[in-house]
Parts: structure tokens; C-alpha cells; sequence
């Protein structure tokens, strides 16, 4: 039998005082990309920050690659290769694009080496590695914050409402780079978006997450999924 990659047992999490996800179970495979979709407020980020560990885990058990990691803390999750594009502007502004993109390599030949990769995907970065992140327009964050999660080469992603925002094109390109980073390596991925088209396109499954508990899931290539998926966010 695989090992899923990431797999949910019964988890229950919240905050002071209210409970927001209940005993919600589900998993993904390695190599899977799944989005999860849920109205505002129904406990999506919730859940990101439950399993990257900045919640603690009231109940249940979270496992990565076969690892049980209900307790281990953030930074040793995020060293087993997860890399959380968060919903909150994570990128720092007083910092180049050089800078923020080589956040946690250990030298220069690893940065080249893999900016190779990351050039050929955004261009828009190619001559303006030394701009100040602060400084790029909304549109270019987003794909830097993209830029930088696929630059630690991990072998999970999470993604926050990557497109909130995001004029077509841009985002466009974004599913590009994602179904590159799929194909290339084989990246297993946990989706959140508000924006069913774009994520449709870039995973193997869906979850509908409502009142803190799956309510509905199917293939994405199916030929009634976005109507499955917009349905149940139009209720
Ligand atoms: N720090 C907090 N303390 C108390 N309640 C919180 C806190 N953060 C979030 N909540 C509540 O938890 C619920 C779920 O919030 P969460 O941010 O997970 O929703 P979401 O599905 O990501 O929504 P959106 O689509 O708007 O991003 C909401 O009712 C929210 O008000
Ligand atoms: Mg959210």
C-alpha cells in the first residue's frame, strides 16, 4: 500500500472558544494535487495552519510522508519539505528579489541552479533581481511568493488564494508553473482558491469544505465538477 502524502485523521482544531474544524478526515496522495474550496470563513486557512503546526491539534493525528506530526513544530514540518504560500503577505519588503528568492539556501551555485528553473517560468524576474520586493506591484508579489515556494524545491505546496486579486494573465501563468513543477517533480500540492476555474485546471481532485467538514469531492477533469463545486459555495 503508498504511504499517502499528507493524511488527516479526525482532526478537530479552532480557536479560544470556537471549534472550527470537526473531525474532518481526508488525505492526499503523493504526486496528487487537490484544491479545497469553502465559502470565507468556513476554516480553510484554519486548516493550513493546523497542519503546518501554528494551531495546535485539539484532537486527531496529522501524518506527512507516513510521519506522524500532530505535535512537531513548524519549522521542523517546514524542513520536511513543505513550503506554505500563506493567505497573509509573507514576502519581505525591505528585501531584493534576489534576497527573498534565496531565503533558506546555503550558498550561491544552489541559487543559480535553481533560478535557472524559475527564469524560464517568470521572466518578469530575470533583470530585476536587485528591485526591492516592497516594491513590486501586487500582481508580481503574488508570483514571487509562488517563485520563492518552488525555489526551495519542496515536495508539498500549499497554497493560501494564490489568485485573490490576480488579473487573468498572471494567473495564467501561475497554473503554468504549477503544472510544470507537477510534471518536472512530481510535487504533491493542497489547493485553496475561491477561484474554481483556475484551480480545476491545476488538480486531480476537489474538496468541499463546509461548517469545518467535507461535504463534497470528486475528479476535477469531471464534466460536472465546477458546477458541483459552485453549487455547494452558492448555498
Ligand atoms: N485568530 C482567530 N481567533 C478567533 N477566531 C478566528 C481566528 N482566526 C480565524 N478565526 C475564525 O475562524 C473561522 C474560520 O476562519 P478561516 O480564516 O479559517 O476561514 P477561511 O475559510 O480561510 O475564510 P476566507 O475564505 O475568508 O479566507 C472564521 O469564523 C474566523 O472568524
Ligand atoms: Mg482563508
Amino acid at each position: 500500500m503508498i504511504e499517502p502524502a499528507l493524511e488527516l485523521q479526525e482532526i478537530n482544531s479552532g480557536y479560544k472558544g470556537a471549534m472550527i474544524l470537526h473531525d474532518l478526515s481526508f488525505s492526499v496522495n503523493p504526486g496528487e494535487s487537490v484544491a479545497l474550496f469553502g465559502k470565507n470563513g468556513m476554516g480553510k486557512t484554519t486548516l493550513l495552519k493546523t497542519i503546518m503546526g501554528y494551531l495546535p491539534k485539539r484532537s486527531g493525528a496529522v501524518r506527512l510522508f507516513g510521519k506522524d506530526v500532530t505535535r512537531v513544530p513548524t519549522h521542523r514540518i517546514a524542513n520536511m519539505g513543505v513550503s506554505y504560500a500563506a493567505q497573509e503577505q509573507p514576502l519581505f519588503a525591505d528585501l531584493s528579489i534576489q534576497d527573498n528568492l534565496g531565503l533558506g539556501l546555503t550558498n550561491e551555485s544552489e541559487f543559480d541552479a535553481r533560478f535557472t528553473d524559475i527564469e524560464q517560468i517568470f521572466p518578469v524576474f530575470k533583470s530585476r533581481l536587485k528591485q526591492l520586493a516592497g516594491t513590486l506591484s501586487g500582481g508580481e508579489q503574488k508570483m514571487l511568493l509562488v517563485a520563492r515556494g518552488l525555489m526551495m524545491r519542496p515536495s508539498f505546496i500549499l497554497l493560501d488564494e494564490i489568485t485573490e486579486g490576480l488579473q487573468p494573465s498572471i494567473i495564467a501563468r501561475i497554473v503554468e508553473a504549477l503544472k510544470w513543477e507537477q510534471q518536472e517533480h512530481g510535487t504533491t500540492m493542497l489547493i485553496i482558491e475561491q477561484n474554481v476555474p483556475f484551480a480545476l485546471q491545476v488538480v486531480d481532485r476537489y474538496l468541499v469544505l463546509k461548517q469545518g467538514e467535507i461535504v463534497a469531492s470528486g475528479e476535477a477533469d469531471s464534466a460536472e465538477s465546477a458546477e458541483t463545486v459552485l453549487r455547494h459555495l452558492r448555498v
